[in-house]
């Protein structure tokens, strides 16, 4: 069983990434034979113009994968830009790929909307996500529920080369969509997202964390009286704590007599109580950067050694050089 999947090296990490998707990366690297995870460089680019920053976020990003416990032991930990063969992959995919599917992408139009200029690169994304996962023989891909429908689009181009060209070129691969928190909210309700700047961050320094948590929207309800119930504040308690002081804190939450202060003062000495192992490695790492690079470094040559075989037969039977 392999299992592949990339994230974005898109700025700092939230509570939404970790528990949305991070968490059950990290958990499957012990449950799988082969687990490759990858920073996403080249799909950063179709929205990051700017070389120094792209590169620093992409060396950023390997640190907090590996600070939150992700171990090269265990898993493949490399960064997409040093496979070359996933962009030839891309290329030869992009060839069989009907341009009406990708209009057709919800993570295209969105970003269209938001004001992202609407480059080749941002509507063919899909196809060079279907090279990543194809290229590694994924069986599996764990994704949160916003990336089902590239997933999709993947096993489409998958289907079609193989018509193409004989039957099994390439692997198939399932989902894996994460069973994860489902929708984390940010400090104002609404979805937690860097693009709403409501996120709660797994590494800042601690004023910043303090004032994140405490900038958690609430109401005007006395600590006597009880609370409204689909508040942040208490979905996000829910989520950093064990199941029976969860249920302590929805009990209290339905009887009244606790005040938004003390919710607030727990989560953020829970949060300090998870995240700050991680923040420490991750603050030893940024110092010691030699180390994420060597890390990306031989992740990349194994997982090129995987791809390359996959590589070889597909430029073998479209008629091209490897
Ligand atoms: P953002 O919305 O902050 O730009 P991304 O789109 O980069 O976040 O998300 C990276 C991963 O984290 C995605 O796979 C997504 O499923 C997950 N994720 C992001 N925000 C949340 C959230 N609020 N709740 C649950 N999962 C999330
Ligand atoms: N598009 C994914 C995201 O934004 C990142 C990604 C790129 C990916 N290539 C992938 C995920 C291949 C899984 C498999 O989260």
């Amino acid at each position: 069983m392999r299992v592949v999947s990339g994230i974005q090296p898109s700025g700092r990490l939230h509570l939404g990434n970790y528990y949305g998707a991070i968490r059950q990366f990290l958990a499957l690297q012990g449950e799988v034979d082969e687990a490759l995870y990858f920073v996403a460089d080249l799909h950063a680019l179709t929205t990051v113009h700017d070389g120094a920053l792209l590169a620093q976020r992409s060396l950023d990003a390997a640190a907090d994968m590996l600070a939150l416990g992700l171990d090269p032991a265990r898993a493949v930990l490399f960064q997409q830009s040093r496979i070359p063969e996933v962009s030839k992959l891309a290329w030869v995919l992009a060839t069989v790929t009907p341009v009406g599917l990708l209009e057709r992408g919800h993570a295209f139009k969105d970003k269209v909307e938001r004001g992202f200029a609407p480059s080749a690169g941002l509507l063919t994304y899909p196809v060079l996500m279907a090279a990543d996962i194809l290229l590694y023989g994924a069986d599996r891909v764990p994704v949160g529920e916003d990336q089902v429908q590239h997933l999709e689009m993947a096993r489409d181009l998958c289907q079609k080369l193989n018509l193409a060209y004989g039957a099994e070129l390439l692997r198939r691969p399932e989902a894996l969509v994460i069973a994860g928190a489902g929708v984390v909210p940010g400090i104002d309700g609404r979805k937690m997202s860097k693009s709403y700047g409501n996120t709660i961050d797994l590494f800042v320094d601690d004023a910043t964390l303090e004032r994140q948590v405490m900038s958690v929207k609430t109401d005007s309800t006395p600590v006597s009286a009880p609370k409204p119930e689909r508040a942040a504040l208490l979905a996000l308690l829910a989520l950093v704590c064990e199941p029976a002081e969860r249920d302590e804190h929805t009990r209290t939450w339905r009887a009244g007599g606790v005040g938004y202060a003390a919710y607030k003062q727990r989560l953020l000495a829970r949060l300090h109580e998870l995240f700050d192992d991680a923040r420490r490695r991750r603050a030893e790492l940024m110092a010691e950067r030699g180390e994420i690079e060597r890390v990306l470094a031989a992740g990349s040559e194994k997982a090129r050694a995987i791809g390359l075989s996959t590589w070889q037969r597909v430029a073998a039977a479209v008629g091209i050089q490897p």
